[in-house]
């Protein structure tokens, strides 16, 4: 069946105290109402509304991407006002599931719980039984156990307060029936609202089935209105991802002290020390170690490879069986071959390091073609940047870079060629050679040292 999938997302979102529409707030690296439309996006055949309203450029112009139907809702009336202004752009046939966009960590796996039990003539709501449903619309059963309402919390009777099973704000209605439940609400409650929650009277008498389906768990239909709940859902989410990476055979030395915002791909025996932070797309071959205090961002990391602690690596590519850190940091465009070592202090930028060769202590390279089997000496710094352009610096295959060299861009080292310590290269070095680009050393005899006077 084909499906609408609205999103609301018009709120005010005051108690967030911000700047941004409350739904561009994040958790897990994404904002609240993107999760949303992700998951959204994943069900088949899905027709994507988001309702905005309140500071809805932003959302709009943040959400451009998932090609959502975005409709107006300038001076929000409620859950119901908000769905009547998507009718007109509802498909004749299938059914509507509506959505929020302050809810983000609901899961596909329930919306197609949903979605299975959809029929013309049958109305699916997910409903959660709460110790404390303060504050929710309660599910009203009749004798048989038939949901025949949904009453808020500031429209009930005290013995409908004490129902637990309340409304998640989630429902999936057939479009045939929906259309005419919409025209009909009307604002007539203690909150001067037009309510979604009253088509639920309409559907039980118009003897449509009303069935109800449960979340996996609470948060996935928690909301978030303030800072609080959303640092709350930012745990809940890490929570979950480092339990599925455990299930999938990483271990992980404190599964509270990681934090993945993107995805995280990780192969057999992957070791995590604690508080690692894990951005985009990164992807860890088997048995990759990774020390504490690393953070690791768009990057692939080859089998073996052992990242040591206090590491940053951005936009990079590391070979297998590599070696880096403590305190290294690669900035995008790294590519290390396999077995490359990396050491504390040195920064790369747009290198290629080749197979077995070593960057030890201290230095920057930037702009760099290096081959197999070099041997940078600590503080070597490739000197890429004029002042206006960026050059570049190629060292061939079983260099040796004596410590402290400055390689001034553009320049050639050649193949099996030796540069002395303290040297700046300024021309190529050739194959074999020996460069030395210092003083020379000068020592006098008895040096008389000056007298305090
Ligand atoms: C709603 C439900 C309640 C349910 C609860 C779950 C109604 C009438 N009540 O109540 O049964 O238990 O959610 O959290 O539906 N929004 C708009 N436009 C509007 C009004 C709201 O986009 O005109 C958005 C808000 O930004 C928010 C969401 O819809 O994200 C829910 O609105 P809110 O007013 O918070 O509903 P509740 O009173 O919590
Ligand atoms: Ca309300």
């Amino acid at each position: 069946m084909t499906q609408d999938i609205v999103i609301l997302a018009a709120g005010k979102g005051s108690r967030m105290k911000s700047a941004f529409s409350k739904v561009l707030h994040k958790v897990g690296g994404s904002a609240m109402v993107r999760r949303v439309l992700t998951t959204a996006s994943a069900l088949p055949n899905a027709k994507l509304h988001l309702v905005v309203g309140h500071q809805g450029d932003q959302v709009e112009a943040s959400c451009q991407d998932f090609m959502a139907n975005v409709v107006w809702q300038n001076d929000p009336q409620g859950t119901g006002d908000a769905l009547r202004r998507v009718a007109p752009y509802l498909q004749d046939n299938g059914a509507t599931l509506t959505l929020y966009g302050d809810v983000p960590l609901i899961r596909a796996s329930t919306l197609e719980k949903m979605t299975a039990l959809s029929t013309p003539n049958t109305l699916v709501l997910l409903t959660i039984s709460l110790d404390n449903p303060t504050g929710y619309g309660r599910i009203v059963r009749d004798e048989q156990n038939k949901v025949v309402a949904i009453v808020e919390q500031k429209d009930a009777t005290d013995s409908q307060l004490a129902i637990k099973e309340v409304n998640t704000g989630i429902l999936l209605a057939p479009n045939s029936h929906l259309q005419g439940w919409l025209a009909a609400l009307t604002n007539n409650n203690a909150q001067g609202e037009y309510y979604l929650t009253d088509v639920i009277a309409m559907a039980a008498r118009d003897g449509v089935d009303i069935v109800t389906v449960h979340p996996e768990n609470e948060a996935e239909v928690a909301g978030v209105n303030d800072r609080i709940q959303l640092a709350a859902l930012e745990r809940e989410l890490q929570h979950q991802q480092a339990i599925t990476l455990m299930q999938n055979g990483a271990t992980l030395f404190d599964p509270a002290r990681i934090d993945i915002r993107g995805e995280l791909t990780t192969g057999q025996d992957v070791i995590i020390d604690v508080n690692c932070v894990f951005e985009g797309n990164v992807v860890l071959g088997n048995g990759v170690e990774i020390g504490p205090n690393c953070h690791l961002k768009n990057c692939l990391i080859g089998d073996n490879t052992i990242i040591k602690s206090n590491t940053m690596i951005d936009e990079s590519e590391v070979g297998d069986a590599c070696d880096i850190g403590p305190f290294a940091r690669l900035r995008p465009g790294t590519v290390l071959a396999n077995n490359a070592k990396i050491g504390n202090f040195v920064e790369t930028k747009k290198a290629l390091i080749g197979e077995g060769s070593k960057v030890n202590h201290l230095s920057y390279i930037g702009d760099t073609e290096m081959g197999a089997n070099v041997n940078v000496g600590a503080g070597t710094i490739t000197c890429n940047y004029d002042g206006v352009n960026k050059h570049k610096t190629q060292v061939a295959d079983n260099v040796f870079i004596g410590s402290n060299t400055s390689l001034v861009a553009p320049v050639q080292v050649a193949e099996g060629a030796t540069i002395a310590a303290g040297s700046t290269i300024t021309k190529r070095v050739g194959e074999k050679q020996l460069a030395f680009a210092r003083a020379r050393q000068t020592n006098k005899d008895n040096w008389p040292r000056p007298i305090k006077k």
